[in-house]
């Protein structure tokens, strides 16, 4: 059988990428298989796709995240092979399985693992992925609901898992999240909001998107340049909690700005990744770094994350904040994500 999947065709050396391509392609079935590198491995030096075997999958519906754009629009650091369809996230059926927990017909998601960076991914309309790392949809997420929280509102949802493990509560403070309109922030602050947290949103658009941010759940909304400018490395305590997608200055003045024993998750880097601070919050303070990684998460983290997201996450809030497109748009959408235009989030239907 043939299916369309964004295919990535580069040539790196020493480090630079030369050559770039990226379009919709149509393939056999075989050339998925032929070419799929089910060998993304872990940190921890397991192997993750091979020894429980794999899933194919009907796709109904990817994502299209940060890490998607930079891989299409060939910037270096995501796609770590090629050929490669990208896409970080995917949903759909199972359709053939070579792992018992698997059945033809399941409803399933997968987030990370090497997803479009070191194995095909899910910007296509058929994937092959390892059955030991996917999580079941949840009951009450649509196909497309879960491909809108996708691996943004996971990471979301997994940064404040850590502030609760901080021991934040909403009686402490305000609790700040940057990169705000994006995908991470957007999902962070409807969650927030929810649990009952007095969230400040950070926004480099928070005139045009602040009426998007207050809907959300925001209960005040900053200019991001608030938090961009160097500072000093402790400063008036503003923050129970913060949750920040942006790093660079922004997290060095976030960690500045934390109350005692509060806690800043790190998950991104949209505004740079250097973090120009001392020491000075975490031995003064007692504030705590919380570092996020949603690519290399243990099935028990994955299923609470999504457990987390199917009840505390309004299905409403998260229609409202995602945007469809088709295979072939996501190479203008990838362009202005990064330049920070999109908003929200973006899911891309597979047929
Ligand atoms: N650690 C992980 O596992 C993990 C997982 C998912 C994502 N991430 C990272 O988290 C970050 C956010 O991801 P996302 O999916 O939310 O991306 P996104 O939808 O593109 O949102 C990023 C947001 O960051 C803000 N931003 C963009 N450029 C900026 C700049 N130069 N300075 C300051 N702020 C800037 C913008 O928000 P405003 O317009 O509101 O300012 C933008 O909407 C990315 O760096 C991504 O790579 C990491």
């Amino acid at each position: 059988m043939s299916f369309h999947a964004v295919v990535i065709e580069q040539t790196v050396e020493k480090g630079r990428i030369r050559e770039h391509r990226a379009e919709v392609r149509e393939l056999e079935d075989a050339w998925l298989s032929a070419s799929d590198d089910t060998d993304a491995g872990t940190d921890d030096g397991t192997d993750a796709g091979t020894d429980a075997g794999t899933v194919a999958l009907d796709v109904t519906y990817s994502g299209l995240n940060y890490k998607d754009a930079l891989a299409i629009a060939g910037r270096p650091g995501v796609a770590r092979t090629s050929p490669l369809i990208p896409g970080i996230d995917v949903v759909g059926r199972v359709a053939e399985s070579q792992d018992a927990r698997w059945q033809p017909g399941d409803r399933v998601l997968l987030n990370g693992a090497g997803l479009g960076e070191s194995r095909h991914g899910g910007l296509a309309e058929r994937a092959i992925v390892p059955g030991d790392r996917l999580v079941r949809v949840p009951d009450g997420l649509s196909d497309r609901q879960a491909a809108a929280i996708g691996t943004a509102g996971f990471t979301a949802m997994l940064s404040v898992l850590a502030l609760e493990r901080g021991d934040l509560t909403p009686e402490q403070g305000p609790v700040v999240v940057t990169g705000a309109a994006g995908g991470v922030g957007s999902v962070a602050i409807a969650v927030l909001a929810k649990l009952g947290f007095h969230v400040v949103a950070s926004s480099g658009r928070a005139e045009s998107e602040g009426d998007y941010l207050r809907g959300l759940g925001a209960a005040e909304v900053i200019d991001r340049r608030e938090l961009s400018e160097p500072g000093p490395a402790l400063q008036k305590r503003r923050w129970a909690g913060a949750l920040d997608a942006v790093g660079g200055t922004t997290l060095a003045n976030l960690l500045a700005q934390t109350q005692d024993f509060g806690t800043v998750t790190a998950c991104g880097l949209a505004g740079g990744s250097e973090l120009p601070t001392t020491v000075m919050p975490f031995i003064l303070r007692g504030v705590t770094l919380a570092g996020i990684n949603s690519v290399e998460q243990p099935l028990a983290a994955r299923e609470e994350a999504w457990a987390r997201l199917a009840s505390d996450l309004d299905p409403a809030l998260l229609d409202g904040m995602t945007t469809e497109i088709t295979l072939a748009e996501v190479f203008e959408t990838a362009d202005r994500l990064l330049a920070g235009g999109v908003r929200g989030r973006t899911v891309v239907r597979a047929a």
